[in-house]
Order: C-alpha cells, then structure tokens, then sequence
C-alpha cells in the first residue's frame, strides 16, 4: 500500500482518494494538521486490529485515552531512567558485535539483520522484565528458547492481522485443526502473556524487598512504574493488567524497528564509504568513548542518523487518521467528519519541494536545515502520537555504530547484499525484500 500510493501521489498530486472512504494526503501543512497536537485526530480502527485486541496505547484509537496511558509509561522513557538503562544497552551491543565477529571468523559472513533482530530483542527483553533472554548468545531461530520462537510467532500473526480482517475469523477456525504446528502458532500470544505475568510479578516481588533492604532494585522501563502501581498518591498510574499488555507490545514494536533501522544504516554507511570515513574520523576525536553522552553531541554522526532515518526508517508507512467532529478544511477540500485521511511519510520523505535530490543519502544536508525538512521529519510518526520509544530507539543507535566502527572497522558488503536485496518490502514496517543483509571483511581487515 504505502508503494502503490507513492506511486498515485506522483501521477495526481497530494490529495488521493484511495478507497471510498480514505483519503492519502501528502501536502506538508495539511500533513502537519493532521498529526497536529492542538487538534488532535484519533487513530482509525486498523490501529485496533494490529492490537489484535488487545487494549495497549499504540492501539488506542481515542486521543483522550492514550494521553492518559502516555503520562503513566512516560517516566519508563525519561532521560533520567535511559541514562540508568544504559549500561544494559551497552552491554547487548557488545555481545552482538562479538557474535558478528566470530561469524565472520568462522564463515566469512555475517547477517547482521538477524544478529540485530536478536540482539535489539535482548535489549528491550531486559528493558521491560529485567532478565537477559540470551537470543545472542543461543544462536539461531531452531535455537531459540520456546518464548523467543513465540515472540517472532507472534510478530508474524500481528501482520497478518492488521493487513487481513478476515484473520481474526481465520484463527478461529485453525482452533478446530489438532495440527500441532497451527495450535503452536495459535498460542503465541497467550505465551507471552504468561511469561510476562511471571517476570513482572518477580521484578515487583523485587522491588518491595529493595524497599525493606534499602537495596536497589533491576533498573529497567517499569520498575518506577510498577512501584506507582501501588501507591495511590501517585499522579499517573496504570494497573498491572495493562502494564503486562504494553510490555508484550514493546516486545514487537521495540525490537523489529531498531533491527531495521539498525541494518539499514550500516548498509548505507558501507555503500557510501566517503561518508563513513567522515564518521569514523569523527568517532576517533572522542577516541572511540561510546558513552551515549559523548556520542549526542557528535554533529555529524547525528545527521548520518537523521538522513538514515529519512530515507531506511521502517516506520515510513501510511498514518490514518480520522477527521473529527465538524469536519476540517484541508488545502483546497473540507472534509466531513469521520472521514479517513492516510499520510504516507514515504512520501513526504522524498518530497523534493521540501528536500533536495531527496532520493540522494546527504548527510550534510541537515547541517543547513528549513523549518520544513524539520517538519517534515516523521520517521518516528506525527508530533500527536510521536513514538513512545524515540529517545530510546536513538541512543541504542547511537551506542551500535560507535561500537561497529570500534568493534568491527573494517566491514564491506558481501555479494548477497545488493541494492535490489536491500529494496522495500512492506509488511506492517519496512524491511528488505532479501530479508537479510550480510557483511564480509573487507580486503585486508579484521
Ligand atoms: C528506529 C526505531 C523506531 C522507529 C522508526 C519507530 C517508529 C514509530 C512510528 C512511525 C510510530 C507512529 C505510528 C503511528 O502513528 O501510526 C511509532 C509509535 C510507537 N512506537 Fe516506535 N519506533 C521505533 C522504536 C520504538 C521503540 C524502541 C519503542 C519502545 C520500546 C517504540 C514504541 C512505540 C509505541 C508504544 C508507539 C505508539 C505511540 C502512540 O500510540 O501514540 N518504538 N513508532
């Protein structure tokens, strides 16, 4: 969908009508209206549907609800708590460039798309429960233990969901099918579930012990809020019932798109090798330091970021909104209430009024920016429903290519890891049609 309707932005302009009752808009302050704080639009009802029911903020459709939700899971995000998450954040990224490393000793290549995938799933496993899955050390889909093999399960079932209505139906009748493969992908969630329930009630059961032992308890994104979840005088709280529903949505939502994200900018940065010298040359000014407070205030590393962003990130999909009461003018057409409206970010990324050559990756780019590049900048959504986990998506990014260029220097693309591979395929986020992105050491390197 997000292709087909670049594609139809091109032919006739920013206003399409792509179904009987959803609108494509790709006019930059129409697009700002629509993800505007001070009018919000609720989501549509897709949004429930890739929820698979299951009441979590990113599936609220109501504007009122989730800023409720926001406040409460807010403090999980602070900058205060990342800097506490950090080290757990460091400590994954290394684990993962030595698992790359020993690949490429091994075989002479290595996938880093998979190696981020378990590597980022570690990351946000912690983060939310407070125990170390392992993914990178066990290796391998078939290695996997039974809840990481749910969690990509589930991943998958979520997709199919949000692109097919009629799943919901399907999966009721696969339940009358004893095949044990289909009853294993049937109870992916409902594992999840129960595996969250367990770790939370640990981390809890923890964080009460600390209090009598005046110890500290794991830092991770709940700790703070599952100490609310008691205290009644707190300002913001969620109950453990949702906490649990959220965690097991970060799972998926936390993991595959810093994956992605990831991949694609280590692709890019070793297609264009100029680029990478200039950010490895920046890197050794700080002499190789990968604390994330270092490597915020690096200016060119924060633009390669940016412009990866822009043209790889897997988030560049179509926002529906839906027009509230009263109907709103949008350029040159009033739209009555209720009416769809879809902003495919795909395109406003590669608007060329707005960026120049903007299929080119330029970096420099963002050294001279407009207020419009700076609005038009909607790799992690629209400013009223901005992602939860932006902070945290960018200094996991920051922190894993400061450690590639330190762990890893000398990388190339192997053969298999083509600008065709390297296409969009869109299923629920961006990812590679090769679906993987493998590397090789460079003549003469590691
Ligand atoms: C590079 C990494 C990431 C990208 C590109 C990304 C992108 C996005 C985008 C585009 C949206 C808006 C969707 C919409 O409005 O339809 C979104 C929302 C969201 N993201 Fe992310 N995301 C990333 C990482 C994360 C991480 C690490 C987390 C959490 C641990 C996270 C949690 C969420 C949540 C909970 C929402 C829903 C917010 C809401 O309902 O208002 N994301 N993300």
């Amino acid at each position: 969908m997000v292709f087909s309707i670049h594609d139809l932005h091109q032919k006739y302009g920013p206003y399409v009508r792509v179904s009987p009752t959803q609108i494509a808009v790709a006019d930059l302050p129409s697009v700002l209206a629509i993800h505007s704080q001070n009018d919000p639009y609720d989501k549509t009802e897709w949004y429930k549907r890739a929820a698979s029911g299951v009441d979590t903020m990113a599936g609220f459709v109501e504007h009122h609800r989730y800023l409720q939700r926001r406040k409460a899971l807010g403090t999980g995000f602070s900058n205060s708590n990342l800097k506490k998450l950090e080290p757990v954040v460091q400590r994954h990224i290394t684990a993962c460039f030595s698992k790359i490393k020993a690949e490429l000793e091994a075989t002479g290549i290595s996938n880093v798309l998979s190696c981020f995938r378990l590597m980022t799933t570690d990351v946000i496993g912690e983060l939310c429960y407070g125990i170390n899955f392992g993914l990178v050390e066990n290796g391998e889909f078939l290695q996997l233990n039974e809840f990481a093999k749910s969690l990509y399960g589930s991943f998958f079932i979520l997709g199919a969901r949000a692109q097919m209505p009629v799943m919901k139906g399907l999966e009721k009748a696969l339940s009358f099918i004893p095949h044990p493969l289909v009853q294993w992908f049937l109870g992916c969630n409902r594992r999840i579930e129960e595996y969250g329930i367990k770790c939370l009630d640990d981390l809890q059961r923890e964080i009460g012990d600390c209090k009598d032992s005046s110890g500290k308890p794991r830092p991770s994104i709940f700790t703070q809020i599952l100490d609310n979840t008691n205290n009644q005088d707190a300002k913001y709280r969620i109950d453990k019932r949702a906490l649990i529903d959220e965690a097991g949505a970060m799972l998926i939502v936390g993991s595959q798109t810093v994956a992605l994200q990831a991949t694609y900018t280590m692709w890019t940065l070793h297609k264009h090798k100029v680029i990478r010298e200039k950010l490895r040359k920046e890197l050794e000014g700080i002499d190789w330091d990968t604390s994330d407070e270092k490597l915020q205030g690096l200016p060119y590393m924060t633009a390669v970021l940016k412009e990866a962003l822009r043209l790889y990130s897997p988030g560049q999909i179509g926002l529906a909104r839906v027009i509230p009461q009263g109907g709103r003018q949008l350029g040159p057409y009033f739209f009555p209430a209720g009416t769809e409206v879809v902003t495919n970010t795909f395109t406003v990324h590669r608007n060329s009024e707005i960026f120049d050559e903007p299929l080119l990756f330029k970096p420099e780019r963002w050294f001279n920016t407009t207020k419009e590049m700076e609005s038009a900048m909607m790799a992690f959504g629209g400013i009223s429903r901005i992602c939860l986990g932006i902070n945290l998506a960018m200094m996991e990014l920051r922190i894993l290519v400061a450690t590639m260029f330190k762990m890893c220097p000398d990388l190339d693309l192997a053969e298999s890891c083509t600008d065709e591979s390297m296409e969009f395929e869109n299923y629920l986020v961006l990812s590679p049609k090769g679906r993987k992105c493998e590397f090789k050491c460079s003549a003469g390197g590691t």
